[in-house]
């Protein structure tokens, strides 16, 4: 028979393996992923800490028709980040698994203030993009505009023709511009995923 010390002795090892399991629960619980949040099935939650995430790189006005040139428009920056996982697993890989999201935030530019006497930097907001990739989408990724509103549905019809059009022709990694993400692209071509053509 088990004397009355080695019952109390198992009550305590049994507790504390019980006490383990249970923080192990509650902390999956609270750590769903840093994948796309959604609302009403496809609606994009806006990233709350995408500022926290892997900077890939920022474009400075850039343009895509030579007729778009304005000169006197003041340049944007745009400034491209990616969600933890999916960045660790580009690193690895060269592509993008499911659930990834990417965000362009655009920024207005300034020049000539403070000590700055040439060149330029970077002002106020002026809109958020995403880009997502998931399996629940009929061609595995979907274009958000986001700007400042707490959650966005999938752009869609003629709203997202134009985005998909030039993504699909022109960028480097699956729809996702990599030619113009330094880092990345060294990866991509290590890996061997860079699209026939770069
Ligand atoms: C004519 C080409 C073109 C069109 C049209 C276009 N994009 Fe892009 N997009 C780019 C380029 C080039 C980049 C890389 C930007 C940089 O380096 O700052 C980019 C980057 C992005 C990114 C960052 C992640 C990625 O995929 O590389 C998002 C998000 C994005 N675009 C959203 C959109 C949305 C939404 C639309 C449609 C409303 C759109 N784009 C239309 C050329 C285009």
């Amino acid at each position: 028979m088990f004397s009355m010390a080695t019952i109390k002795k198992l009550a305590v090892v049994l507790g504390l393996a019980y006490g383990l399991a249970f923080s192990l629960a509650v902390r999956a619980q609270q750590a769903p992923g840093d994948g796309p949040r959604y609302t009403s099935g496809t609606n994009l939650v806006r990233p709350a800490d995408y500022r926290e995430w892997p900077f890939l790189s920022s474009g400075l006005g850039m343009t895509y028709q030579p007729s778009a040139r304005s000169e006197s428009a003041p340049p944007s920056f745009t400034n491209v980040f990616v969600n933890p996982s999916a960045y660790r697993s580009f690193m690895q890989t060269g592509t993008w698994p499911d659930k990834t999201i990417l965000v362009l935030e655009i920024r207005r530019s300034d020049s000539e203030a403070s000590i700055n006497k040439g060149g330029r930097f970077q002002t106020g907001f002026a809109g958020l993009e995403a880009h997502v990739k998931d399996s629940q989408f009929p061609d595995g990724w979907a274009f958000f505009n986001v700007g400042t509103a707490e959650s966005a549905a999938p752009l869609s019809g003629a709203n997202v023709a134009t985005c998909v059009e030039c993504h699909t022709k022109n960028a480097a990694v699956e729809r996702t511009f990599v030619q113009f993400y330094p880092t990345l692209l060294e990866v991509a071509r290590q890996k061997g995923t860079l699209r026939s053509g770069f």
